[in-house]
């Protein structure tokens, strides 16, 4: 009598639905070039056949929003919803569908505060999912891949696109217009292929449960810091502007290494003297800005933000705030996630 083995169950995956191209409509545009967030996670899900056989998939919507929406409070909210259902036993991993323009934020936001060793994995997609070609549909099946995957466990939050598979931490947009808009300055720590998911790497900093930050005990907004895109030719009102908006951090995102203009420089050390902490950055996009390098951080009591972009310099800077103002911690933070 033939014996048959028993079902193999499929890992439990939740898509977490939060808007973007991936879930825009050319056609709902009405004239308009495209509307982000407009799909529900089903509609998505819909047009990527296959993803039963990867996971048993369970959905849910946050929000239907173009990503320039997601801001502080409301990327702390996903953090808390993510958090929550990775908590869940019978969950194995968690995909969220996002919009890519602020993905690299949100991605190393989560990958700071999520303590689940299972894998969280962000998509999306460059093309509106009833455009020609839509590359949302395969970046779904891959993140969907990735999520269901053993090996994924313990690597934080991830950013799956274009078959590669970034560290939250590392990855940014540096592409505004094409399908590969993704890239990590130290490269993607793997590859979704044919085999399924091939790891190269590992995240080297502190990220998740091994982080400084504790999601449960931070407030519902985080102390406000401001970006300061600086050129030779800023106006010190622009500066004086961003002194007197109250922040109380600011992240400087100067030339090549991280250089700062006599100015600018001015108006950030009288922003010291206000108890405002000034993380230097720079605006190149990829690359180290080394302390006491390009400039003397530690005459002007600033923080060098190493290879961190401003973006994520600025997340951050926000999280460090909660704990201190005290710059030698805030650098140490910067040192090791
Ligand atoms: C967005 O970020 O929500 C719009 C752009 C995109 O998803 O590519």
């Amino acid at each position: 009598m033939p014996t048959s083995s028993p079902p193999q169950s499929r890992p439990g995956v939740v898509i977490l639905g939060t808007g973007g191209t991936i879930a825009g409509s050319t056609a709902a545009a009405l004239g308009h070039h495209y509307t982000a967030g407009v799909l529900s996670i089903e509609e998505l899900l819909a047009s990527a056949p296959g993803l039963a056989d990867i996971a048993q998939l369970r959905c849910q919507q946050l929000f239907s929003l173009d990503s320039v929406e997601l801001d502080l409070p409301r990327q702390l909210q996903l953090a808390r919803r993510v958090a929550q259902i990775a908590a869940d036993p019978d969950v194995d991993g968690v995909v969220i569908t996002h919009g890519t323009d602020t993905m690299e934020e949100s991605a190393y936001l989560l990958h700071l505060l999520v303590g689940t060793d299972k894998p969280v994995v962000l998509t999306g997609a460059m093309r509106p999912a009833d455009a020609p070609g839509a590359d949302g549909p395969a970046n779904i099946l891959d993140a969907v891949t990735v999520a269901a995957s053993p090996a994924a466990h313990g690597l934080g939050t991830l950013v799956v696109f274009g078959g590669a598979v970034h560290s939250g931490r590392e990855v940014s947009k540096r592409i505004s217009s094409r399908l590969d808009a993704f890239d990590s300055f130290h490269g993607p720590l793997g590859d979704v292929s044919e085999q399924g998911l091939l790891l190269y790497g590992r995240p080297a900093r502190r990220f998740g449960a091994d982080s400084a930050f504790e999601l449960a005990s931070l407030p519902e907004s985080l102390p406000s810091v401001e970006l300061l895109l600086s050129h030779p030719d800023m106006p010190a009102s622009i500066c004086r502007a961003i002194l007197d908006s109250g922040a109380a951090g600011i992240v400087h995102a100067g030339p090549g290494g991280g250089n700062v203009a006599t100015p600018v420089a001015r108006m950030l050390d009288e922003a010291r003297e206000r108890g405002v902490v000034v993380v230097r950055s720079s605006r190149v996009g990829a690359g180290v800005v080394a302390r006491n390098g390009a400039v003397s951080d530690t005459e002007h009591g600033w923080v060098a933000a190493g290879d961190l972009n401003p973006f994520k310099a600025r997340v951050l800077l926000a999280l460090a705030l909660t704990q201190t103002s005290d710059v030698a911690t805030i650098q140490r933070l910067f040192d090791t996630h």
